[in-house]
């Protein structure tokens, strides 16, 4: 049984904090799900990390369907959550559900993610009606970096501090069951975290929220264009494929590998035939 909404609400009324984790692909996802982790999201930060896009806003339907769909296949007990890339849930209400419908009923995920919150709140209100557990994102929404003029701290001052405590009420109040609060002061992501019901789960948002979200590939170091400042890195994968990868290279030159352990054999007896028919004239 995968984790449930319920059980995502009820971390928060049992004051137990709790991690959720991006994956992209069926192995890892498999290693995070047996790992405990209760909630995993497939982000369309799997544009920057993965597909090595500069941003995620050229993020597709179909890229996201397609990883999902991996991530579910390699998962049995977390709740998997798919985000919605940029512009699929703005233009009409019925496009919104549509592309939502897709996630839950092609791809398989049992929630979907998308960013902002009073402007949204609509769309979040139908989804959650039709049957969408839906998990809202505010603060610095990655889909907004043109509008936001860059990756920076949100809600310092306070007009976008009271705006920033609105969506998270509004997406409260349209039925989202958990909000992702991303690149916000500690002080204000605690003030929210008390004043909703739902669970926050923080991204660059310090300790106070209910729950913590990473991107996988910052915190196993496999993603080494840029570190973002909220990144725990936990691992440094990327250095040791690295050697890795040199090692396999100077065995295959020096001829150390394969060795017999990678190697097949045959009945000595059907070589020799071989040789002695093709060699004989
Ligand atoms: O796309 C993503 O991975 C996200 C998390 C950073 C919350 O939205």
């Amino acid at each position: 049984m995968r984790t449930t909404i319920q059980q995502v609400r009820d971390f928060k009324a049992k004051g137990e904090k709790f991690a959720v984790l991006t994956a992209y692909d069926y192995a890892t996802a498999r290693i995070v799900d047996r790992a405990g982790i209760p909630v995993i999201l497939v982000g369309d930060s799997l544009g920057m990390v993965v597909l090595g896009y500069e941003s995620t806003i050229p993020v597709t339907m179909d890229e996201m369907i397609h990883h999902t769909k991996a991530v579910v296949r390699g998962t049995d007990k977390a709740m998997v959550v798919a985000d919605m890339p940029f512009m699929t849930y703005h233009i009409t209400v019925e496009e919104t559900l549509r592309n939502a419908a897709r996630f839950i009923q092609e791809a398989g995920a049992q929630a979907v993610k998308l960013e902002g919150g009073v402007t949204v709140a609509d769309k979040v209100r139908k989804l959650v009606d039709c049957g969408i557990p839906v998990m809202g994102h505010i603060g610095l929404t990655p889909q907004s970096v043109n509008q936001l003029s860059g990756y920076k701290v949100q809600g310092r001052n306070l007009q976008a501090a009271k705006k920033l405590l609105a969506d998270a009420r509004a997406l409260e109040s349209a039925g989202a069951f958990a909000v992702v609060l991303e690149t916000m002061p500690t002080e204000l992501s605690a003030y929210i975290s008390s004043k909703i019901t739902i669970p926050t789960i923080g991204i660059g948002a310090g300790a106070g929220c209910d729950g913590q979200v990473q991107v996988i590939s910052d915190l196993l170091g496999l993603f080494t264009d840029f570190v973002p400042k909220h990144a725990g890195q936990y691992a440094r994968l990327a250095d040791l494929i690295a050697d890795a990868v040199t090692a396999y290279a100077a065995d295959v030159k020096n001829g150390s590998f394969p060795t017999l352990h990678q190697s097949f054999t045959m009945e000595e007896a059907v070589i020799e035939d071989l040789k002695r028919e093709d060699e004989s004239p």
